[in-house]
């Protein structure tokens, strides 16, 4: 099978099929494998003669930050292939120009494991289910197996700043002690450590990546100012903290390519902006941003997103900063939005009118 490196293009809403910021942690019960034909073989091998031997991404979880990284690795020359979990995003998929095949994480089959072993790179994007784990981790050995004598060398998984906890508003790098305080971050610092384990074993180089809430063209603050629904119950409890962690999708992206042409096994990385910056500042700017671009549409008022609206009770919740630090100094990324403003302002500047 040939697999693609063709340029995909990714409207909004396939990229926003998430209103909410934050780890959702579902648990589907099956999921597709996904590839694409490149027919275009020359150009591949003009613009990265070596890519059909040594750049083949799998992307376990062709979500959100999934289809945004295979997006950019298909412009850049890479044979990417992925899995996604529903068919209406099959569907999806195929009109992107990917072919679907069935695939269920928790029963992984082996052929498409065999498939993956072909592979050079994978960044597992599955959330944990809370009860179960990591629904890949549940077939170790199997995985284990099957990847011993493949063709691997660089895993990544996407976790979570949830890991932390709650640690009274400071600062925390890296190495700041774990601390998770529900079922879920548990589920997903068990996960980090079985996909560490694994990869060691495997001795396939392996790197964490915890990411803030993630936001892009398609799921941001501003895409829930346009849609005018009542913020949901979890999403006023999230408000309601001083600090909030975030990054856009497009940072995420950079970090895992740095992290690619500068594997380093076992580590860890913190993937946030600058500006942890509170989400009821965050929707206020977005209203105004919505307000100045498209007046006289929004029937609600900025005041909704304001802090009175919200119990103070639950503000004392998960409050961490989380640093960028490593991510800059190690991997050299300079962040396309070091905050939210910036990454806000380009969503809303690339976006048609949603009033018509
Ligand atoms: N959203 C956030 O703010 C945030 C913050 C920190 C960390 N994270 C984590 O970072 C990762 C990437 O985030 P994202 O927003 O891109 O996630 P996402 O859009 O929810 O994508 C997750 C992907 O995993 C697939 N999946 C889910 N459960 C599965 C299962 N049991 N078996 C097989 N596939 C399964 C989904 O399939 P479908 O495409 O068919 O749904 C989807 O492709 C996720 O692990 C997420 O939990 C998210």
């Amino acid at each position: 099978m040939e697999i693609c490196a063709m340029s995909v293009q990714f409207p909004a809403s396939d990229l926003g099929h998430i209103p909410t910021c934050f780890d959702r942690g579902s648990s589907p019960t099956t999921s597709f494998f996904v590839s694409c034909s490149r027919p275009d073989k020359s150009r591949q091998e003009t613009e990265n003669p070596k890519s059909e031997f040594s750049n083949r991404m799998f992307i376990m979880g062709m979500g959100f930050v999934g289809k945004f990284f295979a997006r950019e690795l298909t412009n850049q020359g890479w044979a990417v292939s992925g899995s996604c979990t529903s068919l209406v995003n099959k569907k999806k998929l195929k009109d992107m120009g990917f072919d679907v095949s069935l695939f269920n994480a928790k029963e992984p089959e082996p052929e498409v494991l065999d498939i993956l072993n072909k592979h050079t790179h994978l960044v597992v994007s599955i959330p944990p289910i809370v009860g179960i784990g990591d629904p890949m981790l549940q077939q170790e050995e199997l995985l284990k197996s099957r990847l011993m004598d493949g063709n691997l060398k660089w895993l990544s998984y996407l976790s979570s700043t949830s890991v932390y906890g709650n640690c009274g508003g400071m600062w925390v790098d890296e190495d700041y002690p774990v601390s998770p305080t529900d079922e879920k971050a548990k589920s997903r610092l068990a996960a980090e450590e079985g996909w560490l384990k694994l990869g060691h074993d495997l001795g396939i180089s392996t790197q964490i990546f915890r990411l803030g809430g993630i936001y892009g063209p398609g799921r941001s603050a501003v895409d829930t100012v346009i849609k005018q629904k009542p913020l949901s119950e979890i999403q006023r409890m999230r408000a309601s903290r001083h600090y909030t962690s975030r990054v856009h999708v497009a940072d995420i992206c950079q970090a895992l390519r740095a992290s690619i042409y500068k594997p380093s096994p076992g580590k860890i990385y913190n993937i946030v902006d600058d500006d942890p910056a509170p989400r009821t500042e965050v929707f206020s700017f977005a209203w105004d941003l919505v307000n100045q671009k498209w007046p006289g549409h929004l029937k609600q008022t900025n005041s909704l997103y304001g802090t009175e609206s919200f119990s103070m009770e639950e503000s004392s919740r998960g409050e961490k900063r989380v640093s960028n630090a490593r991510i800059k100094k190690e991997l050299g990324v300079r962040l396309h939005h070091p905050n939210y403003k910036s990454g806000l302002k380009s969503i809303i500047d690339h976006m048609d009118n949603p009033f018509l």
